[in-house]
């Protein structure tokens, strides 16, 4: 079936102001006018949509969104397409900065109409909530919906807004990574695994890219499309419990931004290593709460470096630790893979840089922590820091606020980790 780009993608009104055809910005800025993102944002091409989001699998042409080339659901394309306004394109000739280059800084520091442009910060994304019929599988806590099974393991809500956020990650983290999906040299697998899986997106990805593979995703929480490919399903489940599949069940398990979710890393490499084929391998993403500058530009009392600090005490408390990004490497190690690579990654807040990749990367990154800061912050600051929820809100406008600022020259980083498992186990 062949839809309108914007209504399968949006499901947004005609401007009412400029008529459903005018390319002029209408200064609505309601979430609901079509013409606020399509005024801003030059389509960057036409792809195959890949993903429907929370069950809707859409078959449609669509317009794809610069740098990746993947297509990325509703609210998230939307966003896509407020942001393609750059000329930055995987694969190009221009020159790739490496991590060890400090990221090049803008000329006009103050004059970025993306960031200032509330369109599409704090609240331009949808927060329309539908009752459930799995009401008894969520609960609700200040007005955000989290997972019931294992209820209060997991610090992030489990809603219509979190899951755009998680969606918009998985676009800016296939930028990041060159339009790859993971990094290990990982040809043709043939059972894959993915812990704590999200929304899916990953899942169906790597289903679409491998159609012999068998893909498994494993979450708490119940967020993955109904509809995928036949060879793509996902469980419910805790990753943190005995695991029940039969060991060497995999030849390939993959992590992304489990950050702050597992007390135990060593334990869970354990799991990953008995289960995995000898000669499999294991690759994981994960995400640094650190904030910083390369420059100086970040001070120690600027809101971005008070909330690294805050979360940095409260997942000490909740005791699952968001300074373990820097000891995986050594654990995944330790359980007994070999042929462990590290790639750190910077990502900058916004669009401060004048590198192409990092602008665009600084772009979706800024999408990425307004829709997100809500969701990673209540739970935590109230539940754990003990917080009212006022003082948490107006914390977190502060830090939306914070990433506005493109004086401040500020990014957090990204590892990834790869290994595998010896071909054969030493005892
Ligand atoms: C930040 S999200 C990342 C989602 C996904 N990996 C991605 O990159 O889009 C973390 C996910 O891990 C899940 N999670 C956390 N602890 C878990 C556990 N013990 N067992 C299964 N899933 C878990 C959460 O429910 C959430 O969906």
């Amino acid at each position: 079936m062949a839809l309108s780009p914007s209504t399968a993608l949006s499901g947004r009104e005609p401007c009412r102001r400029n008529g459903p055809d005018s390319d002029a910005a209408c200064g609505d800025r309601s979430a609901s006018c079509m013409n606020n993102w399509r005024a801003r944002a030059p389509l960057a091409g036409w792809g195959e949509l890949r993903h429907g989001l929370n069950g809707r699998a859409l078959s449609a042409d669509l317009p794809s969104t610069a740098g990746s080339g993947r297509i990325v659901p509703n609210s998230v394309a939307c966003a896509a397409r407020i942001m393609a306004t750059e000329n930055y394109e995987a694969g190009s000739s221009q020159h790739i900065l490496s991590y060890e280059e400090p990221i090049p800084v803008a000329n006009s520091a103050d004059d970025d109409p993306d960031v200032d442009d509330s369109a599409y910060g704090d609240d331009a994304l949808s927060d329309t909530t539908t009752i459930p019929s799995t009401i008894f599988r969520h609960r609700y806590l200040n007005g955000r919906r989290y997972h019931k099974f294992r209820e209060g393991e997991y610090w992030g809500p489990n809603d219509e807004e979190q899951n755009d956020q998680l969606d918009i990650a998985h676009h800016m983290f296939t930028i990041l990574l060159d339009n790859k999906l993971y990094l290990a040299p990982v040809e043709n697998p043939k059972r894959v695994l993915d812990l704590g899986c999200g929304t899916g997106i990953w899942c169906t990805d790597v289903a679409d890219e491998h159609p012999a593979a068998e893909v498994i995703g494993i979450d708490l929480s119940p967020i993955q499309p109904q509809f995928t490919a036949p060879n793509c399903h996902f469980e419910i489940d805790d990753i943190t419990s005995p695991w029940t599949y039969p060991p060497n069940s995999f030849d390939f398990i993959h992590i992304r931004t489990l950050y702050g979710s597992i007390g135990d890393w060593p334990k869970l490499y354990g799991e990953i290593f008995d289960h995995l084929e000898p000669g499999g391998w294991l690759n994981q993403l994960e995400i640094s709460i650190q904030f910083k500058s390369d420059d100086g530009t970040l001070a120690p009392d600027h809101i971005l470096s008070q909330w690294s600090d805050i979360f940095h005490e409260a997942g000490e408390r909740f005791g699952k630790s968001f300074r373990s990004v820097l000891d995986l490497k050594g654990w995944i190690k330790e359980a007994g893979f070999e042929d462990v690579h590290e790639i750190w990654h910077k990502l900058p807040v916004n669009t401060w840089s004048s590198d192409p990749k990092m602008k665009e990367l600084g772009r979706w990154n800024y999408l990425h922590c307004t829709q997100g800061a809500e969701g990673w912050g209540l739970f935590l600051l109230t539940e754990v820091m003990k917080w009212t929820k006022e003082e948490a809100m107006v914390f977190i406008a502060r830090f939306r606020q914070g990433l506005r600022d493109r004086k401040v020259h500020a990014y957090f980083e990204t590892v990834t980790i790869y290994g595998r498992k010896p071909q054969a186990k030493t005892a």
